[in-house]
Formats: C-alpha cells, structure tokens, sequence
C-alpha cells in the first residue's frame, strides 16, 4: 500500500479571539511556536520543521512591528510577501498562521517598558536605540495570545534571544525558549529577509561578513582577543561597500567584551552594506 500522508490544512487567524477560541475549543498537549516577521526564508522553516518534532501543534506569526523600528523608512521597505510565506507554511505543514493587522495588536499611544539592563544599550541596542522596547513589547504580546509551550528563535538574533530569556525570566513566563543554530546559504552568507535588498556588488561584498567572523574562530587565541577583534574589524573595514557598525568578541553571558573567564564566547558582527544592515555572529566556545 502507497504510504500516503495527509497533508495538513493551514488555518490563518488575525485576530487574538480566534486564536483563544480554537485552542479553548481544542485544546493540545505542547504548542510550539516560532514568531517571525515574514518574508519565511529557509531558516524560518527550519524553526518551523524543529518546532514541529518538539510539540503537538505549531504556531507561526507573521506581524511586522512596528515598535521595534526606530527608522520609519526601514519599516516601510520591509518585505510583506503574503502569499509566498503562506505557501511556504503549507509546504511544510504548518498548524496556524497568526497574522494580525497592527489594530489588533496595538492600542493607541500605548506604553511598555521593560528593564532589561545592560542588555538594552549594547551592541544593537546602542545601534538601534529602543528596539529591544519594541520586540519585548511584542513578544509578551505574542505570548499572552498564543500561550506557547516551546518558542523557537534564530541564533542569528543572539542579543534578541538573550533579551527574551531575561524577559521571560523576570515576568516568569511559562514557556521554554529554544536556540536554533544560523542557517547560511552555501557561500557562507546568514540567511534574513534582508537579503533581498542586496544588489549583485553588495551580495558578493556581504560575504566578509562571515569569513571575518570564521577567521576569528579558527585563529581564536583567549589572550588575544583585543588583537582579534581589532583585525576582524579591519578586514570588514577594508571591503568595498561595507561600513562596519561593530564587530565584538563578548561573553556569551552577559555581551560584555570577552574575558579569559568567560565560560561562552561569541563574536558578533553588524555592518552595512550598500543600503542594507546585516547582522551575523558566530559561538566560539
Ligand atoms: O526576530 C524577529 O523576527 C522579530 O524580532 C520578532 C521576534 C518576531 C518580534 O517581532
């Protein structure tokens, strides 16, 4: 007997009454969850397929926030491709769809703020000054309505993750937050819903990126750190068409410059090329 296997049918609410509806109406053991802001690339999907080996039911959300833009033009040219990212969740069987208008989502002048310390000013933080109000924001939000058990998130976004844990430490959220390691197309590029704004010039340029990045971890000495991080920054300095923002060597921890006691390293990197910002870390240890 052909072994046939029934393909899942997407369910798409926009609204947090029939989010709350169906589970009350039905109620799953685990829901995994893996907020997103569209634009699904393959690491989107790779959250989605780990989710669904890890719960009963999963839950996608495609909700561009505003919040968490502090450049309005960068909101603006944020790519929205509705259709695709819904046929890209139904390829790969996705439960639902959450995909609210910003109404649903956001009272007017509404407030939020969240202390979450150091982590706030750092790295992104000092380069996207609030943005990190925003997704907190955001994502509590996104908690409250889905009441995940599993929320998955991309180490490509390590000081998000290391935002949202504090968070759901702090508000003791019951939900347990899992890591998935960077997806990179073959020539080493991290994957994002940016990449799209890359001209041909600025897609070979980007790739400094990660080679700055995998120099520093094949040469990693822990009493050379300041030497590294120096050198890494020079190579993506030098590139035609990349202006760098910063490279860091920091504890994995606490995102403070690394130390010979830090138990985790990571070296992290945010750089603009052409028109496009891009970020990319890699775990050293
Ligand atoms: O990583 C993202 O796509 C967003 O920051 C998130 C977590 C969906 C919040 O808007």
């Amino acid at each position: 007997m052909p072994n046939f296997v029934t393909p899942i049918t997407l369910k798409i609410f926009s609204t947090k009454n029939e989010i709350t509806d169906y589970f009350n109406r039905k109620p799953v053991k685990v829901i995994g969850f893996v907020p997103t802001m569209g634009a699904l690339h393959k690491g989107h999907l790779g959250l989605i397929e780990l989710a669904k080996q890890q719960s009963t039911q999963v839950v996608c959300s495609i909700f561009v926030n505003p919040t968490q833009f502090n450049d309005p033009k960068d909101l603006e040219k944020y790519p929205r491709p509705i259709t695709d990212d819904i046929r890209r969740l139904e390829e790969v069987n996705c439960d639902i769809l959450f995909n609210p208008q910003v109404t649903e989502m956001y009272a007017d002048n509404e407030k939020w703020h969240f202390d979450m310390g150091d982590l706030e000013y750092l790295l992104e933080g000092k380069f996207r000054p609030g943005h990190y109000q925003g997704v907190t924001q955001v994502v509590n939000k996104l908690f409250n309505i889905v009441k995940p058990d599993i929320a998955f998130f991309g180490q490509k976004d390590y000081q998000q993750f290391m935002v949202i844990n504090k968070m759901v430490e702090v508000l003791k959220m019951p939900v347990k937050l899992v890591m998935c390691p960077i997806e990179r197309e073959p020539d080493g590029l991290a994957m994002s819903s940016r990449n799209i704004h890359l001209t041909p010039y600025d897609r070979e340029h980007s790739l400094i990126l990660s080679k700055a990045l995998n120099w520093v971890k094949e040469n990693f000495d822990i009493n050379k750190i300041d030497t590294l991080q120096q050198q890494a920054g020079q190579m993506i300095s030098n590139e035609p068409g990349v202006e760098l923002e910063y490279f860091e060597i920091a504890d994995g921890k606490t995102l403070h410059h690394a130390t010979p006691a830090s138990e985790t390293i990571v070296a992290l990197v945010a750089a603009r090329v052409g028109k496009t910002r891009l970020i990319d870390n890699v775990l050293i240890s």
